[in-house]
């Protein structure tokens, strides 16, 4: 562990605690101690992806996903032109990766399986007990250290094989997904206990069939995202039902599935056209798979059915670019999560709009109807889609709280939270970010009721961001990808985290912008 005399807060900071204290509690965003604390039961983590950190793409028997594939066959598709072969090289270095989250003092890692590191073609037929080993040691560090494992199926490293195949547009490779999921119950069941199927189906379906920014850029818009949406609910479905009946009684684990979300604001609140248009925008790319999942009633929300039913009829479709569910496919889907798993970032402003000039027809930007744009005085540190907005983590959880009754009883958990910049140990904007996104959190707990348990950072080190490859970083370490043992080094943010986890409330003073950190002394 860091020695917690390296990072105690000075005479004024205890001061204030003090003060506070007696006072019953009471700070301003940004400054001193948060009047309230992260409840005992609440678990912090960091979080990862196989692809972005593992390397070793051949190693170990390992068989290609479709980011393999795509990037050596089209290397210019990222920004830098890089791939994931190498990245941070957590296929030898797994053992720092646990030290450096032992030091964090958290309490989950959530991390993902390589498909085809266990089975290299993604069928079952043929197992890699090399990969096998891998995952089991890893498992078995991070239980011994008391660190729950918390185990994404799918972070987006379709088989090739499958991808081939059309990947979640096929409804057959639901079938190779169950065979994958119940051979990762029988080898690790016993060690992981939280399981999540598919990391953003939203994001990725709409990505890989829509907008072509993620591999293997299929071109498909407007009925490829639809039947990727429809897939991957059922294959989520499906392996949460056969956890249920082959796996929970014994292992008692828990399995849901990561949903991503920027919250949707209306541009102008007064106008009720732009109220409706943020409130179309969450229903379109939220309520499309939590309504299955969370509502009373199951199936997609009325309003996506209506959108896509409608604007497929005036195209001149006999039948909507939106599969429908079978009575019992909506029986399997309502009620197959254990918790609800949110990713989320940023937020966006919306106003209607009939033609945008980026969206293709048909496509479910043109169904959704919707502008959106940001407000100029949200910063943006990094990447050019991560506006800072804090108060939009406490709204959208507000907006499930309010639209799934099922979260009074199951608690919802940020699988994902963080920020981009272009580099550097100095992250002040990023431990800005997680103060100020934290603080919101607590006011949604505290103040709102929200039954929020949890919190995972977006990256417990710099990775490779896919299209962006190494150009923006998300880590809490920070990684030197020139060199060859990619050496991890501490950010502010980390230590700023670590005292965040030790202490259950955020000190908006603990890394002071002109006094930085003596971070020699924390090695
Ligand atoms: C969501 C994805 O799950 C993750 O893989 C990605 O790196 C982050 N968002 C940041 O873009």
């Amino acid at each position: 562990m860091w020695s917690s005399s390296a990072v105690a807060p000075n005479t004024a900071v205890l001061l204030t605690l003090s003060l506070l204290q007696l006072a019953g509690g009471s700070s301003d965003v940004n400054s001193g101690i948060s009047n309230y604390s992260f409840p005992d039961d609440f678990i912090f983590g960091v979080s990862t992806a196989a692809f972005q950190i593992e390397g070793g793409w051949n190693e170990g028997g390992k068989g290609e996903s479709i980011w393999d594939t795509y990037l050596h066959e089209h290397p210019t598709v990222t920004k830098d032109h890089s791939n994931g072969d190498v990245a941070a090289d957590s296929y030898h270095h797994y053992m720092e990766d646990i030290e450096m989250i032992k030091k964090l003092g958290v309490q989950g890692y959530r991390m993902s399986i390589s498909w085809t590191r266990i089975l290299p073609n993604g069928t079952d037929n043929n197992i890699n007990q090399e990969g096998v080993k891998y995952y089991r040691t890893i498992f078995e560090e991070l239980v011994k250290a008391n660190i729950t494992p918390v185990v994404t199926l799918y972070h987006w490293d379709m088989p090739t094989p499958f991808m081939n195949l059309g990947g979640w547009t096929n409804a057959k490779v639901v079938d190779y997904f169950e065979d994958y999921a119940r051979l990762a119950f029988n080898l690790y069941g016993d060690l992981v206990k939280m399981w999540l199927t598919l990391n953003e189906p939203h994001f990725h379906c709409f990505s890989v069939y829509e907008t072509d920014v993620l591999a293997p850029a299929f071109n498909a818009p407007g009925l490829g995202v639809y039947l990727c949406t429809h897939n991957s609910l059922l294959a989520h479905a499906r392996v949460y039902r056969m956890y249920e009946k082959e796996f929970k009684p014994d292992q008692k684990g828990k399995v849901s599935i990561v949903l991503d979300a920027s919250m949707g604001l209306p541009k102008d609140p007064n106008k009720p056209e732009d109220v409706e248009a943020a409130e179309n925008y969450l229903q379109m790319n939220l309520g499309m798979f939590a309504h299955p999942i969370y509502s009373e009633e199951g199936d997609y929300p009325r309003v996506v059915r209506e959108k896509v039913n409608n604007m497929s009829r005036l195209q001149g479709y006999s039948r909507s670019r939106l599969p429908y569910f079978t009575d019992e496919e909506v029986t399997a889907l309502r009620g197959s999560a254990d918790f609800f798993g949110l990713n989320h970032y940023t937020s966006e402003l919306l106003s209607p709009s009939v033609m945008e000039p980026n969206w293709k027809v048909p496509s479910l930007a043109q169904d959704t109807g919707v502008k959106m744009e940001t407000d100029p005085s949200w910063p943006m540190p990094g990447a050019d889609w991560l506006y800072v907005y804090p108060p939009g983590i406490r709204k959208l959880v507000n907006w499930l709280q309010n639209n799934y009754k099922i979260l009074k009883k199951i608690p919802i958990i940020i699988t994902e939270n963080g920020l981009t910049d272009f580099g550097g140990t100095k992250d002040y904007d990023r431990v800005d970010y997680y103060n100020d996104y934290l603080y919101q959190l607590l006011l949604a707990i505290h103040e709102d009721g929200c039954n929020v348990k949890g919190y995972f950072c977006w990256s417990l080190m710099d990775d490779m961001e896919w299209g962006d490859g190494y150009t923006i970083k998300f880590g809490l370490y920070s990684v030197d990808f020139n060199s060859p043992n990619r050496t991890r080094t501490p950010k502010l943010s980390a230590y700023n985290y670590a005292n965040i986890v030790r202490t259950r409330r955020i000190d908006f003073d603990y890394i002071k912008r002109s006094e930085g950190l003596n971070t020699t002394a924390l090695k």
